[in-house]
């Protein structure tokens, strides 16, 4: 039997959060479709952030609301605070996200606080989705540089992600938000984190600013790391990092994952099929 590995669909959430053209909400619900069809387990659907911070987001329940859900995909939704938290419910959004950082420039910038207030802000909501039996994920961004603060030590990646575990997330999902990540610096930081953190909590999101994306998701798979965050068609960004570009390729994921044998659950031609739709509206929009 071949090894899995878990491509966790970023599209919808980090790929469109930082678009400069106005997707309309049907355009987002068929991108959804597209791929669920294409058959990813996880995909990020909406975000519950305040809307005068992200716009793109603001119409996360009208989405969650128009998708055909299918059974066995969980619909995911990010969100910051209470208010947000509240709104994914109402939403029936799957599963939730708390998102910190390893930096505290990105933290002020990104969620307005510091990363000791932003775990004070979280412990309410994971408190909450446990008594409503919704799973949380937890993001640590700038696990190797951030925008603001410059390079990251590991030490301040690991008690970030180890704060997060310890609320109760059940996974911790490592983000390279600005693409600063290379093969080498990535297995410093697995080097020190594997020794306190079991692979198996940990996910990779790397967007791929220079290109060095798919060999860090080779170096954090020799770690034990078999779930990645990628974005079909490459989309994404944060719009409070400057510089960084999009999640890494979804397809080139899976094609990556096929060469070194782990099989995905996915439909190549179908992930295809959602790329060119998602891309295709881009250029008509643009
Ligand atoms: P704040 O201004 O400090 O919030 O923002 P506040 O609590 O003081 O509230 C101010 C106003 O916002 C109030 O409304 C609230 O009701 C409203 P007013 O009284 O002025 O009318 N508000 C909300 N409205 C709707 N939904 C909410 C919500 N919360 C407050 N949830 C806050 C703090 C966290 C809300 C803000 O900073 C924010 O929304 N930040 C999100 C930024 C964001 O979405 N960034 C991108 C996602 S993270 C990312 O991309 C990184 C990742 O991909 C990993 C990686 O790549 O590293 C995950
Ligand atoms: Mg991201």
């Amino acid at each position: 039997m071949s090894k899995h590995l878990t491509i966790f669909e970023m599209g919808p959430r980090d790929g469109l959060q930082n678009e400069k053209v106005h997707i309309p909400t049907a355009d987002k619900i068929a991108l959804v479709n597209l791929l669920t069809d294409a058959g990813f387990q996880k995909i990020e659907t909406a975000s519950f952030v305040s809307p005068k911070w992200v716009p793109q987001m603001a119409d996360g329940a009208d989405v969650l609301a128009g998708i055909s859900r299918k059974p066995g995909t969980k619909y995911t939704a990010l969100t910051p605070n209470m208010k947000g938290y509240e709104r994914a419910k109402t939403a029936n959004a799957d599963e939730v996200a708390i998102f910190g950082s390893a930096s505290e420039g990105f933290s002020q910038a990104n969620i307005n606080c510091s990363i000791a207030e932003s775990i004070d802000r979280f412990k309410p909501i994971v408190e909450a989705a446990k008594v409503d039996g919704i799973p949380v994920r937890g993001y640590v961004s700038c696990i190797i540089a951030c925008p603001y603060d410059g390079p990251t030590d590991p030490e301040q990646v690991i008690a970030t992600s180890q704060m997060l575990l310890d609320l109760g997330c059940y996974e911790v999902s490592l983000g390279d938000t600005i693409g600063a990540g290379t093969p080498e610096n990535t297995k410093r930081l697995l080097d020190a984190m594997t020794k306190v953190i079991p692979a198996d909590k940990l996910a990779g999101h790397f967007h791929d600013t220079h290109n060095t994306a798919l060999a860090n998701i080779e170096t954090a798979i020799s770690y034990g790391v078999t779930t990645f965050d990628a974005a079909v068609g490459g989309l994404g960004g944060c719009p409070y990092a400057p510089g960084a570009k999009g999640n890494v390729n979804t397809l080139e994921v899976a094609q990556l994952a096929e060469r070194l044998g782990f099989e995905t659950g996915l439909e190549l031609a179908k992930v295809e099929e959602a790329q060119k739709f998602i891309l295709d509206l881009k250029q008509v929009l643009a």
